[in-house]
């Protein structure tokens, strides 16, 4: 039978009719309301009748970019939107009676997404890390997504790297999402603008964008191999290196899996990481050296995984009564 999937990012809610080998066989997409909780649940309840009518359907899995707790039915704290101590999956199964819903973190579905159906197949143990607006994090030991014991297992990106660093949307200061995500990486492009030098065509082109740089203009730039773009992609890369150095530490994985808008740029930002990684490794020259992958999957990782976490919930939850 099918799963549905619906990922909420910070400027789509897409949402898919997943089979159990992980294919997509409907995708739609929303633009995500701004601000309101209420319009967001209106959203997904939407994409889910429409996906779901006529369709024999196990369950709903819900990605949501934040700490979820152990049920998965409520999103603790999301660092980037207004979430707080949301009853997200009630609010939905008000309005979807019978079906059964989970919730579950952005990053987790994406990185199981991997792990079952992309780049992490043949590996036990696989780190994915996603790089858009936060950093998120999904762990795979021993072929298990790791949640621990309150449901909110694998919050990479609030790894401190810097203590006293960059405030957070987490409360705190220093976290790898301050000097790892798409936003660092803008701010960074933005430092390098100002110093001049190889920061010339980001100036320029920050400029002629009235002064703001952004993604799609980052994007560009380090395609067309523009030095100050580099640069900014290769500090980036150097952030994160550092972190999967600590995260190997702990966690030992074969893989990494780098996913979210960032991947895009491939060895571009692999070769840096993959380099300051080897440069922090403890035990150097001593352990085996995991390897650095960019996601398979791509923009259909967090509806695969979604979908099939709620299937494996769904499955679960049968087989207790
Ligand atoms: C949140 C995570 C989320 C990540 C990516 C972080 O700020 O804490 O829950 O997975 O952003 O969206
Ligand atoms: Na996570
Ligand atoms: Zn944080």
């Amino acid at each position: 039978m099918h799963a549905i999937g619906i990922d909420i990012g910070g400027t789509k809610v897409a949402g898919a009719l997943v089979t159990e080998a992980g294919d997509i066989l409907r995708l739609e997409r929303r633009p995500t309301p701004a601000g309101d909780p209420a319009a967001i649940v209106d959203v997904v309840v939407e994409l889910v009748r429409e996906l779901g009518d006529g369709q024999q359907v196990v369950a709903a899995g819900v990605a949501a970019a934040g700490f979820i707790d152990a049920a998965q039915a409520t999103v603790y704290y999301a660092p980037n939107i207004n979430w707080r101590s949301e009853p997200f999956r009630d609010r939905l199964s008000e309005r979807l009676p019978g079906l059964d819903i989970t919730i579950d973190n952005d990053a987790n579905a994406a990185g199981w997404a991997e792990y079952r159906f992309g780049a992490g197949r043949g590996t036990t143990d696989m780190t994915m890390l996603t790089i858009g607006t936060g950093v998120g994090g999904a762990i795979v030991t021993n072929g298990r997504l790791l949640r621990g014991g309150f449901g909110a297992a694998g919050e990479i990106g609030h790894l401190r790297v810097v203590p006293g660093g960059h405030p957070c949307g987490c409360g705190q200061k220093g976290c790898i999402e301050q000097y790892g995500s798409g936003r660092a990486l803008l701010r960074f492009a933005g430092e390098i603008a100002d110093a001049g030098g190889i920061g010339q065509s980001l100036a320029r082109a920050r400029a002629e964008n009235g002064g703001l740089l952004d993604g799609t203009i980052l994007g560009q730039l380090i395609t067309d191999d523009d030095p100050g773009a580099l640069a900014a992609l290769r500090e980036l890369g150097d952030w994160l290196g550092q972190a999967c150095a600590s995260i190997g530490a702990v966690l030992d994985p074969q893989l990494f899996v780098f996913g979210g808008g960032v991947a895009i740029a491939g060895d571009l930002l692999l070769d840096p990481v993959r380099e300051s990684f080897l440069a922090h490794l403890p035990a150097r020259g001593f352990h085996p050296e995991p390897r650095f992958m960019v996601a398979q999957l791509v923009n259909d990782a967090g509806v695969v995984g979604a979908a099939d976490l709620a299937r494996i919930h769904a499955a679960a939850a049968s087989t207790e009564t």
